[in-house]
Order: C-alpha cells, then sequence, then structure tokens
C-alpha cells in the first residue's frame, strides 16, 4: 500500500489559473520520490494539497490508504522540513528537536528520551548543547530534519529546501538529505526545480511541466528513455539535441538540411512504429555523449556522421564539450523551447543565416578539433530517440 496516493488530483486557483492537472503518483513506504519542473510547473501546489495546505479542487488524496482529502493539517501527520535557517537560534539542538513535542505537552522525561534518541538517529548525540550557530550547514540540516523526524511522521514534505545555497553546500547536503532520509526510511515528496538534483537524490522522479505528469520512473529510465520531447530536453546537462528530420520511403534514412544518416535495420526492428513514419517528419533526438569526433576512431561507417562547424569548445579536463553549428532545424515544439530557455539565452548568435543550429557534443580530451575547423561528427544510431513531431510522445514499439 503507497503511504501516499494521489488519484486524477487537480487544482485550479480562485483566479482560474489550473495549476496542477489529474495528478496520479504514488510515493511508496521509505521511498524518496522528486518532483521536478521547472517553474510554475505546479511543484509547490502538489506538495501544499499533500500538506493540507491547500484544498484540493478534484481527485482522490490517501495516506496510508486513507483518503484525506478533508482532514486538517495537523490530523495528516507529515511533517514539512524547512530550510536549515528555520531553526530557533537562540535554542540549543536539543530545544530544537523537542520543540513540537513541548508544544504537545509531553511528559518533560519523556522528551528528553525522544529527543536523546532521534539525536542518535542523526548523529547529533555530541551536539546537543550547542546552539544553532555553532554548528556547519550540515549538522544545521540534520537538526531541521531532527525537528520533523521527532514527531515520527509517516510522511516528509520538502520543496526546494537547498535553493538558497551556493553550489557547493548545495552538493554537500543534496547526499545528506539522501543518507538521513534512507535511515530514517519514512517516504519523502521532495521538490525541486533542479534535475540534476532530482536526479542525484530521487528513487524515483516525477517531472512535472504545466501541472502535468510527463513521466515518472527511476533517474536511469527517465534518461534512457524519455516518454516525450519535454522530458527529454529538460533531463540531462548538456540537454539532448533535438532536430527535424525527414525519414526517407524505406525508414533506412534520415535527413537534416543538407546531411543524411542512415539507419541501420537494427533501429527500426527497436521501434517498429518508426516505419508508420516513411516519408514523414519526426523529432530525432542525440545525447551528447552519443556524438564522438570520427578523426579519433577507426573509420566510421559510411553515412553515420554529420558535419558541423566547431564554435566554442569548454574543455572540462575529463572531457571537451563541443558547441557547434549544423545545417538543420531546431525542433521547436513548445515544450522542449520551455526547457532550453536558458540554453539558448546564451546560446550563440547564428551567423550566415540559412537554417543553422546550434548542438553540443561531448567528445575525448585527446581530440584535436578548435573552435573554427569544421568537424565529422559520428553519430551512434543505436542510441538515438524519436518523437513524433506534433504530440511531442516518443515513438517505440
Ligand atoms: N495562490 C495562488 N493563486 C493563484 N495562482 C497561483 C497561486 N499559487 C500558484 N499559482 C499559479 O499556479 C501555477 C503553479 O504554481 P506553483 O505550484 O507555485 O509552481 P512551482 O512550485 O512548480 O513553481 C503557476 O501558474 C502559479 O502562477
Ligand atoms: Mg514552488
Amino acid at each position: 500500500m503507497a503511504t501516499v496516493s494521489l488519484e486524477k488530483v487537480s487544482k485550479s486557483y480562485p483566479n482560474g489559473t489550473p495549476a496542477v492537472s489529474d495528478l496520479d503518483l504514488e510515493v511508496t513506504e521509505g521511498e524518496l520520490m522528486v518532483m521536478v519542473g521547472p517553474s510554475g510547473s505546479g511543484k509547490t501546489t502538489a506538495l501544499r494539497m499533500v500538506a493540507g495546505l491547500e484544498d484540493i479542487t478534484s481527485g482522490t488524496l490517501r495516506l496510508g490508504g486513507q483518503v484525506v482529502n478533508d482532514l486538517s493539517p495537523k490530523d495528516r501527520n507529515v511533517a514539512m522540513v524547512f530550510q536549515s535557517y528555520a531553526l530557533y537560534p537562540h535554542m540549543t539542538v536539543a530545544e530544537n528537536i523537542g520543540f513540537a513535542l513541548r508544544l504537545r505537552k509531553m511528559p518533560k522525561d519523556q522528551i528528553r528520551a525522544k529527543v536523546a534518541e532521534t539525536a542518535q538517529l542523526l548523529g547529533l548525540s555530541e551536539y546537543l548543547d550547542r546552539k544553532p550557530g555553532q554548528l556547519s550547514g550540515g549538522q544545521r540540516q540534520r537538526v531541521a530534519m531532527g525537528r520533523a523526524v521527532v514527531r515520527e511522521p509517516s510522511v516528509f514534505l520538502m520543496d526546494e529546501p537547498l535553493s538558497n545555497l551556493d553550489a557547493k553546500m548545495r552538493v554537500q547536503m543534496r547526499s545528506e538529505i539522501s543518507r538521513i532520509q534512507r535511515r530514517v526510511g519514512v517516504a519523502t515528496l521532495y521538490v525541486t526545480h533542479d534535475q540534476v538534483e532530482a536526479m542525484t537524490m530521487g528513487d524515483r522522479v516525477a517531472v512535472l511541466h504545466m501541472g502535468r505528469l510527463q513521466q515518472c520512473d527511476t533517474p536511469q529510465v527517465l534518461y534512457d528513455h524519455p516518454d516525450n520531447v519535454f522530458v527529454a530536453a529538460f533531463i540531462g546537462s548538456p540537454a539532448m539535441n533535438l532536430y527535424e528530420a525527414a525519414v526517407s520511403a524505406d525508414a533506412d534514412q534520415l535527413r537534416m538540411g543538407s546531411q543524411s544518416i542512415n539507419l541501420p535495420p537494427e533501429v527500426l526492428k527497436a521501434r517498429p512504429a518508426l516505419g508508420s513514419y516513411r516519408s514523414k517528419t519526426v523529432v530525432l533526438g542525440v545525447r551528447p555523449e552519443h556524438l564522438a569526433d570520427a578523426a579519433l576512431g577507426a573509420a566510421p561507417e559510411s553515412g553515420t556522421s554529420l558535419v558541423v562547424d566547431v564554435e566554442l569548445i569548454e574543455a572540462l579536463g575529463n572531457e571537451l564539450q563541443v558547441h557547434f553549428l549544423i545545417d538543420a532545424v531546431r525542433a521547436e515544439s513548445q515544450e522542449a523551447k520551455a526547457a532550453t530557455e536558458t540554453e539558448e539565452l546564451v546560446g550563440l548568435p547564428i551567423q550566415g543565416g540559412g537554417s543553422k543550429t546550434t548542438g553540443v557534443a561531448r567528445i575525448s580530451p585527446r581530440s584535436a578539433l578548435h573552435a573554427g575547423s569544421r568537424a565529422t561528427l559520428h553519430v551512434d544510431t543505436d542510441q538515438l530517440h524519436f518523437f513524433d513531431p506534433t504530440t511531442g510522445s516518443a515513438i517505440w514499439s
């Protein structure tokens, strides 16, 4: 039985804004479920409905199997975990952790025992007499979680708890929160707009866009098999390259601008549905790591490479991120556009007119490519992604 279950849950605000539409989601016992999506996609609204801070317009919310749509927040046994700075600075760690129990008028010796037990679980036993100001960021985060744990909630809810921290701290806190969550074993719904945070922390990740669930699965499945163009563009950094491509009459070739890629028969065999796109357009997706500098490899199979103009190379030590221009049309589905917005803001001006667009490849640091050179990039045709240009849905079986 799922600890948290949302069934066709929708929320429209009084001003008519549909913030969440028909959301189906289950968080199982002990699971860390991350809900991720761009700003305004409905994450906070969904979380607040689970907490009982926001009315549900339609649908069913269950906690531990019981319908709780109309239950007040305090009767739901859920705990919102706040950012570390929400600790009371003048109270000791022990007082901070025990605060909720004191409000409940629990006897002092019982509070002491509960606090000690919680501190033990979180590795805070040595710090009980300290004030938050005397703790590291990681320890403060643990105290913040301790305040929630001590109430023995059946669900943890966290809304972008790391958004105000600097990059280094964020990485540290990510693993800290995951570790504590696993130790405590409480079902957790964690909200973030940061797909890297989602991928590194989530047992499963639910991708939200415009109030609708796009896909919910393990991080690896989202990455390897995105269900639609939105998920494909949103998950992964640098983002997947997405271009319009024409499928040949025999479905054995893709044409993009002036170039073509031969499709080995296995590609069609693995995705029979691609057969119905003969002589039609698809959205082709190529992850940056599935492109390679053809000059480095053995002679590539003919017809499986793209000729591009290198605009900029970022050397990361372990790899080169090659930003290029290609004679192709970027797939401008509305969905993908929203996800790549920030990327396009820093995109390079496109010179020479025509239909050139940008792309990124992650290639070996041994490559001799440099800005201004023309490159032949080998395409790993086993790893291509195909999407319907109208619906944005992945083309699989
Ligand atoms: N109190 C509110 N009244 C009206 N509209 C709201 C309110 N809160 C959020 N919204 C709208 O609902 C949508 C989802 O918002 P929100 O749940 O905050 O998204 P996220 O947390 O993913 O950024 C947005 O369009 C937002 O403008
Ligand atoms: Mg929000």
